[in-house]
């Protein structure tokens, strides 16, 4: 196995403040980080904003401010949002940090110096919200508007310089080909490839600089001209490791961290990472990611998120949804309510439906009904089992499915069913607490022995459904596994600490608060 682990969450441009989309990548992004700590990786989670480019300047003009000083404004937004979702980032980038810049331009000095730039003119439309070169046709498709936020596409024509791309775009086809995991979902990779079978045009990668009043990356063989912001945001996955090295303090640590285990990002810009990104490295000669994962996009109570429609998920709805629930149960519905890859709705009503069913009925429910039994019938204390028989057989093999399928899930960013597997063992130990009764063996001393059997089964499925759960709910979680006692041994992988048995008897159970107390 693999000893590191390194994740990535697209850095988000500092126009305009965070919102649900922004928070579901960098929670898909903790969760995976937290999973793979705790399963014994050295993870490195990486996130940051992308702070140069026309959209930013054009904002900041707006507002009568410089980009720095936007920039630095909204970034606050960005950090105070993530220490709010308890994001356990190691690594927050800046595109105007000099750390970055000084390696955006050795490594295009690298590739004019490898011959893969040359100078042009660019006379075509560009998409300013989306920093977007677009080809006429393409245009013409889309009404001369942008496909995404619909405003009109600009017409650019200046000098410029060009990556020859489409020299690589053969050897990335064979990649993608020979690699089914480097894009994900399956869908988004085949929409990919019958693109590039299109064929492609070399990459316009730079703009005049006083056409951006000076803010962005200046080339280094022309400083009259910034680099193109996705050729500076894109190198930011490497740039932060330290790479290239440039002689400063931090040299270095791409040799540990690089490739990538998995770019995260939403299905709006996969082209820049699955096409782009792999060619700028093919052509530094750099090992390419291994994966890039395109998530979906949330629309809000059945429609398109808009400000104008007020069904918009700002940060006041999250910081709201955040004080009527908590942190943890924001994390789990983003995680739960849309398979990873797959679109899908947020509505204030879908959430509270899946707190009171999943939350409150089945994992509070079932943590709770177990140690008031263990608090009734034995003192609070963790029974001894004896020995287990084919009633607690479904619920030891759904958890063994657990154990045994989770770092492979994980590994392709499946968490809606690493979810699934975690629920599963919850409903098998909802059933087998109905079949087994142990409210009725209670009422029979002969039937102790069985008692302290069917009640370990239970305290041991819980401690090892919220160890799964910790990534996701990490505080929640946490007070829950201190109510049973559970002290894990430290230096010990999940998969080592969530093996059958580990739950020492005699253990003094707790009963606290319920952890999602029921919401009329
Ligand atoms: N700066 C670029 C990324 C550069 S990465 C080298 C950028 N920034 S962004 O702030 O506009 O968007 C960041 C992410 O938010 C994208 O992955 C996008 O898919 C995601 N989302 C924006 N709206 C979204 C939803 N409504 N739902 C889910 N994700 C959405 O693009």
């Amino acid at each position: 196995m693999r000893e590191t682990y390194y994740v990535t969450t697209p850095i988000y441009y500092v126009n305009d403040v965070p919102h649900i989309g922004h928070s579901y990548t960098t929670i898909a992004a903790d969760v995976l980080a937290r999973y793979f700590r705790a399963a014994g990786r050295d993870v490195r989670f990486l996130t940051g904003t992308d702070e140069h480019g026309i959209k930013i300047v054009k904002a900041a003009a707006e507002r009568g401010m410089s980009p720095k000083e936007l920039a630095d404004e909204v970034v606050v937004h960005f950090q105070d949002l993530w220490a709010d979702l308890n994001i356990s980032y190691d690594d927050f980038i800046r595109t105007s940090e000099e750390r970055h810049e000084k390696r955006v331009q050795a490594m295009v000095r690298h590739l004019v110096d490898r011959d893969e730039i040359y100078s042009g003119r660019y006379e075509g439309l560009y998409d300013e919200s989306q920093e977007e070169f677009v080809t006429e046709s393409v245009a013409r498709d889309n009404d001369y508007k942008s496909h995404i936020s619909g405003k009109p596409l600009v017409r650019y024509s200046e000098d410029a310089y060009f990556f020859r791309l489409g020299k690589w775009v053969p050897r990335l086809m064979e990649h993608v080909e020979s690699h089914p995991e480097f894009i994900l979902p399956a869908a988004r990779r085949n929409e990919v490839l019958s693109k590039l079978r299109q064929g492609v045009d070399d990459l316009c990668i730079s703009r005049a600089s006083e056409k951006l009043g000076g803010w962005g990356i200046p080339m280094p063989n022309d400083p009259n001209h910034s680099v193109y912001v996705w050729i500076d945001a894109l190198s930011n996955y490497y740039t932060a490791l330290g790479w290239p090295d440039v002689g400063d303090a931090h040299d270095g640590d791409h040799t540990r961290y690089w490739p990538a285990d998995v770019h995260l990002i939403g299905k709006d810009i996969l082209w820049f990472h699955a096409v782009y990104w792999p060619c700028m490295l093919m052509a530094l000669d750099r090992p390419l990611p291994r994966c890039i994962f395109a998530h979906g996009w949330w629309t809000s109570e059945g429609k398109r998120m808009q400000k104008t429609l007020g069904n918009f998920v700002s940060r006041e709805t999250i910081a709201s949804i955040c004080r009527e629930y908590s942190v943890d149960v924001y994390r789990y519905f983003l995680m739960r309510a849309m398979a990873f890859g797959a679109d899908g709705d947020f509505s204030r009503t879908a959430l509270r439906k899946r707190y009171n069913n999943e939350l409150a009925n089945n994992i509070g429910n079932l943590l709770n009904r177990t140690l008031n039994m263990i608090e009734q019938y034995f003192g609070g204390k963790v029974p001894i089992p004896a020995s287990v028989g084919a009633q607690e057989q479904p619920v030891l093999d759904a958890a063994e499915h657990l154990r045994d399928g989770a770092t492979k899930l994980m590994e392709v960013c499946a968490c809606h069913t690493y979810l699934d597997k975690v629920m599963d063992l919850v409903s098998a130990t909802n059933r087998y607490v109905d079949t087994t009764a142990p409210f009725k063996l209670a009422k029979d001393e002969s039937q102790r022995e069985r008692l302290g059997t069917i009640l370990y089964t239970c305290v041991e499925a819980v401690r090892i459904v919220l160890m799964y759960l910790s990534p996701l709910m990490p505080d929640t979680m946490a007070a829950g596994l201190a109510q049973i006692n559970w002290k894990a041994p430290p230096g010990r992988t999940i998969e080592e600490l969530a093996s059958w048995g580990q739950l020492p008897p005699g253990g003094q159970t707790q009963k606290g608060q319920p952890l999602f107390p029921r919401k009329l």
